[in-house]
């Protein structure tokens, strides 16, 4: 068997690929490794969401060049976005052998053979995009990174052309797996012992399979309950949702189901509408804040998280302050939080301006991040005295008489070990909290 190592960067769906194509590799007389000295094969899942993404993988590829030096036995690959994006570029740095995009994991363990390059049979970049490609009948290796929470993909690519988002270029259009071999997966996972599953895809809500056979469709709110009716032991989690396309029929499904948990992704980019509109966001203020007001409705105890972009293209004070104000009218619980950063090629690239200067958008960004954590911790405070049902994930970074686990509500909790193992569900005491944790005490 030779050993190969992964190393994953972006998302969570770059977390399932690394899966999948573990997967792959396993079939086909590779084995997973631990650290990068005993690899006989290095892949690098990459992302190119922002530029300092991508600039932090070409540090890493310098690193595996020294590798390369004292052990020329050495193969490295670059998978992910940036393979598309990037192509025969990535093949030109002295570390690469490699260049493999997202649709194209197939092609690895034929690539990876030595006689496979011999004569041109094979091109050493392999970047082509799929509208068909789903990996559904692979299996992926769940325990790459051990762990009781698992991710799995039930769509791929993306068609919404937000303006500034590299994610239909490199990973192409939207196509969903078909919900038998998501199933299928997901009872594999429960019989493996896993107790969470998180849904991917880059928009959730827009999940359309049609059956070949019947022409019956499923959307994603009829996912879901097949999905939490696998096992009622099983919590059900998803991202991302898309505010244009998240509909009453999915918080219906998670009033309905338990184990779906508590807590929903909606990222609102910018609490402008003049921004909303540039960035091709179909969605406005208002019709953003009507679903928010639809989820506490129905869901009163719902976490809700976002995503922020602070410096978009041309974006004035006014505009930033509308999504300062934003954020404090949705309270939203957590959020990640980023500058604009210009990805070539993208819709923004080529018709605006990248004209918010630096230390402007350094500052919102600043501002909004110094809001948002008034806003965690006062969500965390208002949990303090309640009881949430915890899934131990392992000890904490604190102490190893800690654990920590997650919320239902995607909040990280820590508490002291007691008699439990990872893995179990316990019921914990939120005792006292920091805008990131909850402190507690199982009861
Ligand atoms: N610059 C900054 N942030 C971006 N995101 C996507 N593209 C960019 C970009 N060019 C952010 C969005 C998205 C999250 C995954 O990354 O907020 O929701
Ligand atoms: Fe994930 Fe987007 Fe980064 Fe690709 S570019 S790894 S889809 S975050």
């Amino acid at each position: 068997m030779i050993p190969f190592y992964i190393e994953t960067y972006g998302c969570q769906m770059n977390v399932s690929d690394s899966q999948v194509v573990a997967a792959l590799l396993a079939d086909t007389g590779y084995e997973p490794c631990q650290s990068l000295e005993e690899a006989r094969v290095v892949l690098i899942n990459t992302c190119s969401i922002r530029e300092n993404a991508e600039q932090r993988v070409w540090g890493r590829l310098d690193v595996f060049r020294q590798l390369k030096r004292r052990n020329p036995e050495l193969r490295v690959g670059v998978l992910g976005c940036m393979a598309t994006r990037l192509k025969d570029e990535l093949l030109k740095h002295p570390a690469v052998d490699w260049v493999v995009g997202p649709d194209s994991y197939r092609m690895l363990p034929r690539l990876m053979n030595p006689s496979a390059l011999i004569g041109n049979e094979l091109s050493p970049v392999q970047t082509k995009l799929s509208m068909k490609e789903t990996y559904a009948d692979v299996m992926p290796v769940h325990n790459l990174s051990g762990g009781v929470s698992a991710f799995v993909t039930i769509m791929r690519g993306c068609n919404n052309m937000c303006a500034y988002c590299v994610v239909p270029y490199v990973r192409g259009g939207e196509r969903s797996r078909d919900p038998f071999s998501i199933e299928r997966e997901v009872r594999n996972l429960v019989e493996d012992g896993f107790g969470e599953v998180t849904l991917l895809g880059q928009n959730v809500d827009s999940y359309c399979w049609q059956n070949p056979e019947t022409g019956e469709t499923t959307d994603f709110a009829r996912l879901l309950e097949r999905v939490a009716g696998i096992s009622p032991g099983l919590r059900v989690r998803f991202t991302t949702s898309h505010p244009k396309d998240m509909n009453d029929n999915v918080l219906y499904a998670m009033a309905r189901w338990s184990n779906i948990c508590r807590h929903i992704h909606l990222p609102v980019q910018s609490g402008s509408d003049a921004m909303l509109q540039k960035m091709n966001r179909k969605y406005t203020r208002a019709s953003y804040l009507q679903r928010i007001a639809r989820i506490r409705e129905i869901l009163p105890d719902c976490a809700i998280t976002s995503d922020m972009i602070a410096g978009f293209c041309s974006e004035t004070e006014e505009d930033h302050l509308l999504t300062l104000s934003l954020m404090r009218e949705v309270r939203y619980d957590q959020a990640f939080m980023f500058q604009y950063s210009e990805r070539p090629n993208t819709y923004a690239a080529r018709h605006y301006s990248d004209d918010v200067p630096a230390d402007v958008k350094t500052r919102r960004l600043n501002e909004i991040i110094a809001l948002q954590n008034e806003l965690s911790m006062e969500s965390n405070k208002a949990d303090i005295g309640r009881v949430f049902e915890v899934l131990v994930e392992g000890e904490s970074r604190r102490s190893a008489d800690e654990y920590f686990g997650r919320t239902g509500t995607a909040k990280v909790c820590v508490f002291p070990r007691e008699n439990c193992k990872t893995g179990d569900y316990v019921q914990v005491q939120v005792t006292s909290c920091t805008p990131a944790t909850l402190l507690g005490k199982i009861v």
